[in-house]
């Protein structure tokens, strides 16, 4: 493409002291989906990312755990890839800011800033924890607050009274680490002096980098004066060691930033095509946009810029904050189970739910946003299930069972090309970030193809004999419609993107290409692709995220550990399989004579077996079952087996598989449930 553009964008580089929450999952989603929004257009947009790793409180944590700070951060950000890898998030590059480059570009912006004359160094108070032998910072020093008297408040504001106030204040002071009743002591401190920028970041902050309200909110700060930077910290401290100064180290939040250039640069080191002065240098002509949370403004606004100027690099085409994550209604809070680790959620419920809900509530602004839980379970259902999805698994079966191939031509071409003209608003949307808006849009196209579905009922229509050409073009129609929505989508679905390739058997989703209606076209079987979620799940993942705080602090939970002891006393909580279920329960199972009319091999899985099941019904069924150890395919064709059918189909690496096979024994012993040779497939047991 000629216009192509060359985007560099980034997330805020989470903290190495802790997992990734759905709160942190908001700022990566909503990068990764306008990222790949720009790939569908043709451009080039590079997304990096990497752990913060500095600080104190890595420093504390690695102590605690009795490893060094280097093993922790390793851990974690292995931790963190992984989630992100789940979610569907797809950096080119997830870096740490613990590195060489980082530490090189650290010490070179740090050395232009001082031959500049921007830095100066003071000697300040601080509190000092004389056990630790350690300077505290005010969120490591507690007491009791001066104003409302309550106990146990952190540094410099109460949590009870909302009182703000300098940490020495406080009443009896104690170290959070130690206990220990912090002294003052005189320590050198290194400073920028931010204030020579002021003119350069009055400018900068009206360039339309920021967003109005940011850009407002930073001019009173600018108006009121600037104050000098602390950059610089004492030892011990995790981090880099400031050149010429042993025994200080850059504070945290000097080389984080930094570090979204290291990543790049490491990914450049590694990508011929990529050179890194072509996006950092001063003048660069590629676009560069940091998407970060509203708590984090001045670092990125004000700090950031004036180094970047400083240091002879461009500045940022975009800063661009979101709001904060609420759980319904709420902050996040661990105590109502509603801080809920990316790691949990994904045990439980589909990375796509969780992009589709938040796309959908996302827009440009800096106000908070809110996961309602009903809502969320509500919304994925009633739009991907209920709207999206169902426009092709109401039709794919009546092309399959006829031709096979999509009609010669559409049913319906005026609707066909306002779906086709949507595309342009659609576009600008996502292009401004008016997420919630552009899948406001892409339903509202969803639902005039139902309408259209529902008043042409091709179910019924099959059953009147010579419209089998009226059947194909209404279903050729309504697939059309459903390859433009996917396309829309596909930023905010990549999984189902894929899938959708394959069911129609395209090369990909191109937003030039939907023009072109596909006719006489040969499609591919329709599989099921969302499932809908059961809101009972929710609840339960609620209850997880409890248990993982308890675990955290090394106890139980107390509404869960109560409704254990009691059932202790019946057997061993030991064996969580044990529990007793009521005979309701055991009702709800519905077991049937499967028999297996195809068994094969899963390229790529060392345990799973493949299999066709005749259930009885006109469809047969795909399952996945781990006994490959056990059987061979050709053993078991033909045999009728016990199967659960009515368990929720479940996509996995391979497919969808739509229920179980019984089999008893697990490990080196295990034999499949078979059932009388003679029974019809289909047959309930019980
Ligand atoms: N390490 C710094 C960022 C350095 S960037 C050079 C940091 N880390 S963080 O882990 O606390 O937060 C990372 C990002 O997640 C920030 O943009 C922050 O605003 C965002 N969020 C953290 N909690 C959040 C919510 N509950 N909701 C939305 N975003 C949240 O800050
Ligand atoms: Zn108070």
């Amino acid at each position: 493409m000629s216009n192509s553009r060359s985007i560099l964008i980034t997330s805020a580089l989470p903290y190495a002291n802790g997992p990734i929450h759905l709160g942190h999952m908001l700022e990566h989603i909503q990068t990764d989906v306008w990222v790949r929004f720009q790939k569908s257009r043709g451009h080039q947009c590079i997304a990096v990312c990497a752990d913060d790793t500095h600080g104190t409180a890595v420093m504390l944590r690695a102590e605690k755990e009795n490893k060094t700070p280097e093993d922790l951060i390793a851990a974690i950000n292995i931790a963190h890839q992984k989630d992100f890898k789940e979610f569907l998030v797809d950096y080119d590059n997830y870096y740490s800011t613990h590195s060489e480059e980082n530490k090189t570009l650290s010490n070179y912006i740090y050395n232009q800033c001082k031959e500049k004359g921007h830095i100066v160094s003071r000697t300040i108070k601080q509190a000092f924890d004389p056990e630790k032998n350690l300077f505290l910072s005010d969120r490591f020093i507690k007491g009791t607050c001066p104003k409302c008297k309550a106990d146990d408040q952190y540094g410099d504001n109460c949590e009870v009274c909302s009182a703000t106030y300098d940490p020495s204040d406080l009443i009896n002071p104690k170290s959070a680490i130690s206990g220990a009743t912090p002294i003052e002591k005189e320590s050198e401190h290194f400073f920028f002096k931010l204030p020579d920028f002021t003119d350069m970041l009055k400018t900068w902050t009206r360039s339309g980098a920021l967003q109005e309200s940011v850009a407002n909110k930073l001019a009173e700060w600018l108006d009121s004066g600037l104050k000098d930077w602390d950059i610089s910290r004492d030892a011990p401290y995790f981090g880099f060691e400031i050149p010429g100064e042993p025994g200080k180290y850059f504070y945290v939040w000097l080389d984080a930033p930094i570090g979204y250039m290291s990543s790049f640069k490491n990914l450049c080191d590694r990508r011929e095509d990529l050179d890194f002065d072509t996006f950092w240098k001063e003048g660069s002509q590629t676009e560069l946009y940091h998407n970060i949370g509203k708590d984090i403004i001045n670092f990125h606004a004000l700090f950031w810029p004036a180094m970047l100027e400083c240091a002879g690099f461009r500045k940022p085409t975009g800063v661009w904050a979101h709001g904060y994550v609420m759980v319904n209604g709420e902050k996040m809070s661990k105590s109502r189970g509603t801080f809920i680790k990316a790691e949990t959620y994904l045990k439980f419920l589909p990375p796509q739910a969780l992009r589709y809900y938040y796309a959908a509530k996302l827009n440009s602004t800096v106000s908070d946003l809110d996961l309602n839980l009903e809502d969320f379970v509500q919304r994925v259902n009633s739009d991907l299930v209920n709207k999206f999805v169902n426009i092709a698994s109401r039709t794919a079966k009546f092309i399959q069972n006829g031709a096979g191939e999509l009609g010669p031509k559409l049913d319906d071409e005026a609707m066909y090309e306002q779906c086709v003209a949507k595309g342009v608003e659609i576009a600008k949307l996502y292009e401004a970030r008016e997420f919630s808006q552009a899948m406001r849009e892409i339903m509202a196209l969803a639902d005039i193809a139902n309408a259209y579905i529902h008043e042409n009922a091709p179910w019924q229509l099959v059953k009147t004999a010579g419209s089998e050409e009226k059947v194909q073009a209404v279903c050729t129609q309504a697939l059309n419609i459903f390859r433009i929505l996917i396309t829309y989508l596909a930023p905010v679905l990549p999984e189902t993107a894929k899938d959708c390739i394959e069911f129609l058997n395209i090369k990909n989703l191109n937003w030039d290409e939907i023009a072109t209606p596909l006719l006489s076209h040969k499609i591919n079987e329709f599989k099921p692709m969302i499932n809908r979620i059961d809101g009972k799940v929710v609840t339960k993942l609620v209850e997880a995220s409890k248990e993982d705080v308890a675990a955290e602090l090394g106890k139980k939970p107390e509404k869960v550990s109560k409704k254990e002891n009691k059932k202790t006393k019946a057997k061993p909580k030991s064996d969580p399989k044990n529990e007793i279920i009521q005979f309701d329960d055991f009702a709800k199972i519905d077991l049937r004579v499967a028999k297996v009319l195809e068994c094969n091999h899963v390229e790529g899985a060392d345990k799973l077996l493949q299999l066709t099941l005749d259930v009885g019904e006109e469809k047969t069924r795909n399952v996945f079952s781990g006994i490959k150890s056990h059987y061979q395919p050709e053993e078991l064709v033909g045999k009728n087996l016990v199967f659960v059918y009515n368990l929720a189909p479940r996509k996995m690496k391979f497919g969808m598989s739509e229920g179980m096979v019984l089999a008893a024994g697990e490990g080196k012993e295990l034999w499949i449930m078979e059932s009388n040779l003679d029974a019809k497939p289909g047959t309930k047991i019980s």
